[in-house]
């Protein structure tokens, strides 16, 4: 069994009187990229906030690295970081300066050489000395995700590290993420982009209405769907054509057959649909 670096159980959360969580469950392995996947408002920040010790949960616990959140937080933030919705960099400085800063404030040793290995690794060594302001939202990303890596932590938080990027720096943040799991650093990351999930994660789960409402390996989560299709494949165009037209009248046979999985889409879509069927059930 792998080493588990995050235990959460029956985390609640209300803000005033409206619950967001109402009781979130996982375990995330050591090494692995997690992804925790929910629509807009579904509680994906206020999971991330709890665990990184921003914010108070209103029940259930957390042990991240071997240490409770409640009690030992100081603990808790010396092996995570977190990397926010919302970009947190200095546009006033440059590239280079806003790692120094991070490095310092760190007390990180040899930080010229450190400063110059993270930009290396987010590719920023040609934009090192230009201000933050002229940088694009995919530099400023890297930027912000390497600021949050100066010290090595065990577990990185990565709260929608795509969103409005476009899809070439999507594909590099992808690379990024792999390449520091490659590491052994932990990713939880969260994503409303459901092929994020399936390309980076070793591991999804689901929150809807306050509760995980599925989980497990992208293939696990795919394969569960009941209905699945059948494709036959063609080694041309036109013998497809020909076979879409004539199939049923003179048995023209497949070159190959393979199952049709869903895509994740399908599975987040009709377990989302199944919820609220269910709920009306209740109300009725
Ligand atoms: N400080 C707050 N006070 C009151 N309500 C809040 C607060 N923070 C979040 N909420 C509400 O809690 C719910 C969950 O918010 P949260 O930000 O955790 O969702 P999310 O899954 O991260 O959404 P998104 O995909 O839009 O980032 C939302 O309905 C939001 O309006
Ligand atoms: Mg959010």
């Amino acid at each position: 069994m792998p080493e588990k670096i995050i235990e959460v159980s029956g985390l609640q959360k209300s803000y005033k009187a409206t619950p967001v969580l109402k009781d979130v469950s996982f375990t995330i392995d050591k090494g692995s990229i997690f992804a925790l996947l929910g629509s807009n408002g579904a509680g994906k920040t206020t999971v991330i906030k709890i665990l990184s010790t921003l914010l108070k949960s209103d029940g259930g616990s957390a042990v991240i690295n071997g240490f409770d959140i409640a009690t030992n937080g100081d603990y808790v933030r010396e092996c995570i970081s977190l990397t926010g919705q919302f970009v947190a960099v200095d546009e006033i400085l440059t590239g280079r300066e806003n790692l120094m800063l991070i490095g310092a404030l760190k007390r990180l040793p040899n930080l010229k050489s450190t400063v110059d290995e993270w930009l290396s690794f987010s590719r920023l060594e040609d934009a090192a000395n230009k201000k933050v302001s002229t940088y694009s939202g995919g530099m400023r990303r890297r930027l912000d995700i390497a600021m949050s890596l100066m010290g090595n932590p065990e577990v990185l938080f990565l709260d929608e590290p795509t969103t409005g990027l476009d899809p070439q720096n999507r594909i590099a943040m992808w690379e990024l993420v792999r390449d520091l799991a490659k590491k052994g650093t932990t990713v939880f990351l969260t994503t409303q982009y459901l092929e994020e999930a399936e390309y980076l994660a070793d591991y999804i789960a689901i929150l809807h209405g306050g509760k995980i409402i599925a989980e497990g390996t992208p293939k696990y989560l795919k394969e569960r769907m009941p209905e699945r299709g059948v494709r036959l494949n063609f080694d041309s165009e036109i013998k497809a054509n020909t076979a879409i037209k004539l199939l049923t009248e003179h048995g023209i046979s497949a070159d190959s057959i393979e199952q049709n999985l869903p895509s994740l889409e399908d599975v987040f879509l009709t377990l989302i649909d199944e919820r609220k069927e269910r709920t009306q059930h209740e109300k009725i």
